[in-house]
């Protein structure tokens, strides 16, 4: 049984209007032993509807001016209330399906009552209590994480740690029957969470921590396969579509064709520089080519030679300074024979990095391609460039030679890299590990195995403005991220994402994710996009989020029933992220 506190006295749409009785003013009542919580904003009242009973929200109160008849107090109390769900035979269903009439009766609700409207089903995983009725929640996991997930709120707000808290629940409870079943993978931009955090026990952690600027050890394994791949390339490199793209398409084929035959590399250097000198139709860029490649090789004397060669534009043709000799192609080749011949034909090439061979190639390639005349130079040379530039710090954050072992809970801190390896690593990883998940689970449905990629900090990659980077490179990276929250989910594949500005991501990313931890949030274009997004935050909650604390969020989504503003609980020291607030008391105290 319950306390009665009133009639309702108006309904209008959903808006229900309760007259309170006199004595209902309480904080807190007492009812035969058991505790209920008075009549004040945001609590739940009960209206009783015949066999239904309705659960309604405290939107608002006023004081009314009472009939003169009566005696007593002149003022009356009225509360505003909207329903968000009912009780059908003690089962609670959300929605708004019965409405009150006038004159029924209106009671408080008791903890137990209230409890079963958030759901108590699984009691080890509470990560925080809901701020009005200081109820310990419990998160439905087996519905949450397996959807896409947002965290948004301003910078300090306590995303990271939200994050942490829920996936640090998750493995505590879990670990043992998430082993081998599903893989964790979080892109950590600023190195929060390569201690203890989620995880203490290294038997399933693995931390990559890659560092650009050299001096780190822990460099991210890529297999042969996986990087020698044009597509690869491309991001790496940020070819254009319609031309660089096929280029290193043709480099990627042909080291493929050839793979088995010994020596080939050497050969293709050799006949490629020879049909470039022996050209009859040459160019003034094939000197600087043969002269770089050459340098790779480790060829000194056609280096040297080259060197020595000028362009002499009217002519068309290479020639010597000192002798005049000129470079002909087709039958006249006699200074090629009598100054080049020997050296290119020594040219052997002895083990190189991976990476090195990819310099070479391009360098081959495209000389090759120059003289069939199939590209124009100034198309890929911006490309070589870039190859170029990249490759040192390529060099030390990838190695080259086996697949990454699948631990558990695999973390890649990117708080060492360089603006650029930060741009590229996101999105290999992304298009690495959503290709080889998707291969493992094309014959399940439903999937038997699930991916969770996390991305603390999200609008490094995903937001749709930036002027730094050309447009088809941002049309990519986008593209590949809204291919993995639209299909993701068929194969088991899950993001989560958190971000201090949901109004720089991409609107389609935005609009499919299914959960939202929303923390304290106050700029206009932000609010307004989760105005728009999000279908299940209500007026109320919503009303909330500018004067959130820390560590305290809205959640809502199609995981849970209603909107609940949650208070979560800090995490142990050890386990928080590292990205505590500068303590000044103690950094300024003298
Ligand atoms: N649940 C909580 N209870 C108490 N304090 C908290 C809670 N969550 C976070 N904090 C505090 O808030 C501060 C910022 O937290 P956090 O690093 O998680 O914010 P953030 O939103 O990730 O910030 P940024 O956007 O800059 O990465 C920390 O000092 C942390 O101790
Ligand atoms: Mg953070």
């Amino acid at each position: 049984m319950s306390i009665a506190i009133g009639e309702v006295i108006a309904v209008k749409g959903v808006n229900i209007l309760v007259e309170l009785y006199e004595e209902s003013n309480k904080e807190t009542l007492f009812y035969q032993g058991e505790k209920f919580k008075g009549v004040s904003i945001q609590e739940h009242i009960l209206i009783k509807r015949g066999f239904k009973d309705i659960v309604a929200l405290v939107q608002g109160e006023y004081l009314d001016e009472r009939f003169e008849q009566e005696d007593g107090k002149s003022y009356v109390r009225k509360v505003e209330l909207k329903p968000i769900g009912y009780y059908d035979q003690s089962e609670f269903y959300e929605g708004i399906k019965h409405l009150p009439m006038i004159r029924d009766v209106a009671y408080l609700m008791n903890e137990q009552q209230v409890r079963q409207i958030y759901g108590e089903a699984d009691d080890s995983f509470v990560i925080g209590e809901i701020l009005k009725e200081e109820l310990p929640v419990s998160l439905p996991w087996a519905s949450l994480f397996n959807t896409h997930i947002g965290v948004f709120g301003n910078t300090g707000s306590g995303k990271s740690n939200t994050l942490t808290n829920l996936y640090t629940t998750l493995f505590t409870n879990k670990l043992q029957s998430l082993n081998g079943k599903s893989h964790f993978v979080v892109v950590d931009f600023n190195g929060e969470y390569t201690g203890k955090q989620l995880i203490n026990d290294r038997d399933f952690k693995q931390v990559y921590d890659l560092d650009t600027r050299g001096g780190g050890d822990s460099k991210f394994p890529l297999s042969e396969s996986v990087f020698w791949d044009e597509e690869v390339f491309g991001i790496l490199f940020k070819a254009t579509e319609n031309t660089q793209k096929p280029f290193l398409k043709r480099v990627v084929s042909g080291r493929e064709r050839f793979r088995d035959t010994p020596d080939s590399l050497d050969n293709y250097a050799k006949k490629t520089i020879a049909r470039a000198l022996k050209s009859t139709s040459p160019k003034k860029e094939f000197a600087e080519l043969v002269r770089e490649i050459a340098d790779i090789v480790g060829a000194d004397g056609l280096r040297d030679l080259v060197l020595q060669l000028s362009w002499h534009s009217k002519n068309s043709n290479f020639y010597y300074l000192t002798s005049q000799n000129t470079l002909n192609g087709g039958d006249d080749d006699g200074t090629y024979l009598q100054f080049f011949d020997a050296e290119v034909e020594a040219i052997t090439i002895g083990h190189i990095s991976q990476f090195e061979e990819l310099r070479l190639r391009v360098n081959i390639q495209l000389l090759s391609d120059l003289v069939s005349g199939y590209v124009q130079f100034d198309h890929i040379q911006p490309l070589l460039k870039r190859v170029e530039a990249s490759l040192k710090s390529l060099e030390r954050v990838f190695q080259i030679g086996e697949n990454p072992v699948n631990k558990l809970l695999t973390v890649v801190s990117l708080r060492k890299s360089n603006q650029e390896i930060k741009k590229v690593i996101p999105l290999l990883l992304a298009k690495y590990y959503y290709g080889s998940h998707k291969d493992e689970v094309i014959n399940d449905s439903p999937p038997s195995h699930t991916f969770h990629m996390i991305i603390d900090e999200a609008h490094n990659i995903l937001s749709m403005q930036s002027n730094r980077e050309s447009e088809s490179w941002k049309d990519y990276r986008l593209e590949l991220f809204e291919e993995i929250i639209k299909e993701g989910r068929k194969f088991g594949f899950y993001l989560t994402l958190s971000s201090q500005r949901p109004a720089d991501i991409s609107p389609t990313i935005m609009s499919q994710i299914h959960n939202f931890f929303i923390h304290r949030l106050v700029n206009d274009r932000d609010l307004m996009l989760l105005d728009n997004t999000i279908s299940t935050l209500d007026s109320l909650s919503r009303s909330m989020i500018p004067n959130l604390s820390k560590g305290c969020a809205v959640i809502t989504g199609t995981s849970f029933d209603i909107p609940m503003v949650v208070q979560f609980k800090p995490l142990e020291k050890e386990s928080q992220p590292d990205s505590g607030d500068v303590d000044l008391h103690s950094l300024w105290s003298d």
